[in-house]
């Protein structure tokens, strides 16, 4: 006699792949993840400047901060790291609704959020924003730990050390940055990878500039506060305890905007044509610089002057607004070495 095949009373594997692959498609993604078998998540575009800065993991611990969704932690599995730790807090447990509410009445109090409140009102002890990590994990039979914490407070003995660490997209979000940055030096074994919304101003390349947000005013999130500029960025991850940084990526400039010719008589219209000039191409001269990555440190970490900033009329007071050089936004990723 036979002995009786136990009862299935879980799906067939084939089954639970079309369920999980179903609500994978019905999911909000944040993250583009290609899953294989033709399942692509429709999240945003995958960011081709973290794509050129994508540091050699295979056979490293990697600790990726402010996974969300988990593209890059699922990356580096696949390039082969050794151990792949996932951790969020925030998005994973954000009660968007609230937090879309408050903001609504704060701005018809004509107040500005609380930080505070942005940092801490609204996470829930659910995890409704980890789904779709988790829906990718399970597809992927991925063995990447999520861990849910706040990096700027939790206990870095108790989380370790990795040999690389990635901090895409997060910088930005900090209200204290070079704070971040010495606990990234903490967790840090060899190598951090710093992604961040940055600003470019024509001809102050070689200042330390990092410009502040009150409100919305990047990227319409009232959770952004500095994007710094490379010399910025560079010199906080010195101060933080980084050996040696090098900037690797940035996306690129859009080209300056022409300006319309003003109205008034005929000599004042030619010297604002001639200002306007100038400053397109001193904003066409840095672009140039950065992409051909001109603005590399002298000395590791050390930025070079090369001259004054853009000049400023003469006579004194504040500059003329035509020849003021606006910030522009743009992404960099920086390598911080121990
Ligand atoms: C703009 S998203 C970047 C997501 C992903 N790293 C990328 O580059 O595509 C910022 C992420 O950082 C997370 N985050 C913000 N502050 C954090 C903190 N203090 N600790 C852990 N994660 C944090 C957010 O929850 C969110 O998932």
């Amino acid at each position: 006699m036979g002995t009786a095949l136990p009862r299935r009373d879980f799906p067939p594997l084939s089954d639970h792949k079309d369920d999980l692959a179903r609500r994978i498609e019905e999911w909000h993604w944040f993250h583009s993840i290609d899953l294989g078998d033709g399942l692509v998540t429709k999240g945003h575009p995958p960011s081709p400047t973290i794509a050129e800065a994508f540091p050699d993991v295979a056979g490293r611990s990697v600790l990726d901060i402010g996974a969300w969704d988990g593209k890059y932690s699922f990356e580096a599995e696949r390039a082969g790291a050794g151990r792949v730790v996932a951790l969020d807090h925030y998005i994973w447990r954000l009660d968007h609704q609230g937090r879309q509410a408050y903001y609504e009445r704060c701005e018809a109090e004509g107040v500005l959020p609380d930080a505070e409140m942005i940092d801490r009102g609204f996470l829930m002890d659910a995890l409704p924003g980890r789904t779709g990590f988790d829906l990718a994990r399970e597809y992927l039979d991925s063995k990447v730990e999520p861990v849910v914490d706040d990096f700027m407070t939790m206990d870095l003995d108790r989380l370790g050390r990795f040999d690389v660490v990635l901090y895409f997209g997060v910088l930005y979000h900090m209200a204290d940055p070079l704070g971040a940055l010495r606990r990234l030096r903490q967790v840090t074994g060899e190598l951090a990878v710093i992604e961040t919304s940055a600003v470019h101003i024509p001809g102050y390349e070689d200042f330390s500039l990092t410009e502040f947000f009150a409100g919305n005013e990047l990227h319409a999130d009232y959770g952004n506060w500095f994007a710094p500029n490379g010399a910025a960025l560079v010199g906080m991850c010195r101060a933080a305890g980084f050996r040696r940084v090098e900037l690797k990526a940035h996306s690129p400039l859009p080209a300056p905007e022409p300006d319309p010719p003003p109205a008034g008589p005929s000599e004042a219209r030619r010297s604002e044509a001639r200002r306007s000039e100038a400053r397109r191409s001193e904003g066409r001269r840095s672009a140039r610089r950065l992409s051909e990555g001109r603005l590399s440190a002298g000395r590791p970490g050390r930025w070079r002057r090369r001259g004054r900033p853009s000049p400023e009329p003469t006579g004194g007071g504040a500059p003329h607004p035509a020849a003021r050089p606006a910030p522009v936004p743009y992404r960099l990723v920086a390598h911080a070495h121990v």
